[in-house]
């Protein structure tokens, strides 16, 4: 028999989940084989910009090109079945001006077939969102640290911490959902902050590093696979050790060819009716 078709949640089952008690379970993804091994597990995938320094090894998400985002956002997509896929706009793809955020957009969800994006900023972007939004692209926002803001933020620092900056967060949140965005991004905020944003907005707040208040959680999949040694930001759980496993994994590989214990008998071929001499050479 057929598999029985999967249907992939819409925008609208994602809004949804402002409604009921168990937050949405996403991580980020960008690669096939790990699409394959989470899609039955979570919620929604995000082919995060943070590609360019987990996949890519970059010091920050800035290098990231939109070519890159559509290659990796089509691995993503080509390899799930039942998962919400949103794909990163990357810096400086829509910024210059509506058009330019309509034409990178829609570039995304036509060559990837996933099903919405996520741009960076508040107050400043909303517009930008109800341009995209009336032209049927969904967007996902990001609020709180902006790491394509990094060089003008100073570096990977928690926002909101004051009262001021509280509140422009909220303000920040307030703007993009009033724009139509279908759900947000909060990162690295204090818990209050994070509880304050949560209320404050009718749509999902996607919480990263903003306490257990968010309608959903979302989490760097090289950071909680133990993949990305560079550094674990404090809101990061390890949920495995991989990047060790594969070090140990390739060390026993190595110490074994040089010991010449692998290849053993069982992984070799045997010929098939014995082994032809070589024809005698010609003198
Ligand atoms: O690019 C990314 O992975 C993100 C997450 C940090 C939410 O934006």
């Amino acid at each position: 028999m057929p598999d029985s078709p999967v249907r992939r949640p819409t925008t609208t089952d994602i809004r949804a989940a402002k409604d009921v008690r168990e937050p949405l379970a996403c991580l980020t993804c960008y690669t096939a084989q790990m699409a394959r091994a989470i899609d039955e597990h979570v919620d929604l995938i995000l082919v995060g910009d943070s590609l360019g320094m987990t996949i890519y090894g970059f010091d920050t998400t800035l290098p990231v090109t939109l070519d890159m985002m559509v290659a990796h956002g089509q691995a993503v997509v080509r390899s799930t079945r039942s998962t919400f896929v949103v794909v990163d706009l990357p810096f400086g793809s829509y910024e210059a001006s509506e058009e330019q955020a309509f034409r990178s957009s829609s570039r995304i969800l036509a060559e990837t077939g996933a099903q919405a994006v996520k741009l960076e900023g508040g107050v400043e972007v909303a517009q930008t969102v109800r341009f995209l939004v009336d032209r049927g692209i969904p967007v996902m926002a990001h609020v709180g640290l902006m790491p394509q803001r990094i060089q003008a933020l100073g570096g990977f620092r928690a926002q909101g911490r004051t009262p001021e900056t509280a509140l422009a967060v909220i303000r920040d949140a307030e703007a993009v959902a009033a724009a139509g965005a279908f759900a947000v991004v909060v990162e690295a905020v204090p818990v209050d902050t994070g509880k304050r944003v949560t209320e404050a907005v009718p749509i999902p707040t996607i919480g990263i590093g903003a306490g257990p208040h968010c309608d959903g959680q979302i989490l760097v999949i090289h950071d909680a696979l133990g993949l990305f040694p560079a550094f674990t930001p404090r809101f990061v759980k390890r949920y495995a050790e991989l990047g060790a496993a594969m070090s140990d994994a390739a060390a026993q590989y190595a110490a074994e060819v040089r010991s010449r214990t692998f290849p053993a008998p069982e992984h070799t071929f045997k010929a098939a009716g014995g082994v032809a001499n070589p024809a005698p050479r010609d003198p």
